[in-house]
């Protein structure tokens, strides 16, 4: 599982990060430069009247085959369009809502966001580890 974010004002970018160091994975990735492998989970923000930013749609029209679950950051000053981004990504790709977090999240949203990623996190087996792996039945 890797994890995938996009942040305009740096809230996202420090929740990602976080997330990445307890988890105890490799480096958060900035879907405006890198293409995930596999599966991964997307972090965002939500853009004017709860809508999804630009580059975050931009990109999952051509990379959601990985996609596993969307975390959203916003604001409660927005009231009723709070995070909405992840209700939109989540319907539209049916996709889980992990989390739905105020600016850079929670030490208890922090905890949460790694649990699934734990719990969905299956590690990548190169061919050499595969072949190790394999044994011979009996007969
Ligand atoms: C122009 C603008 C519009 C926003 N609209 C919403 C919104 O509709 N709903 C919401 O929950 N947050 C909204 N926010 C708040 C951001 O989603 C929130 O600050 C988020 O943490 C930004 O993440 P970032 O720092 O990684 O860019 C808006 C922020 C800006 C600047």
């Amino acid at each position: 599982m890797q994890l995938v974010f996009e942040s305009l004002t740096g809230n996202v970018r420090r929740l990602a990060g976080r997330v990445a160091r307890q988890a105890g994975l490799p480096d958060a990735l900035d879907l405006r430069h890198a293409v995930p492998q596999g599966d991964y989970l997307l972090l965002t923000y939500t853009f004017q009247r709860g809508t999804v930013p630009g580059a975050t749609s931009a990109f999952l029209a051509r990379h959601s085959a990985g996609l596993r679950g969307v975390v959203a950051s916003g604001s409660y000053h927005w009231g009723d369009t709070f995070a909405r981004a992840a209700d939109l990504i989540a319907a539209h790709y049916h996709v889980p809502v992990v989390a739905k977090v105020n600016k850079a999240g929670s030490d208890a949203d922090v905890a949460r966001i790694v649990r699934w990623v734990q719990a969905h996190h299956r590690p990548s087996l190169s061919p050499d580890m595969l072949e190790a792996a394999w044994t011979p039945g009996s007969n």
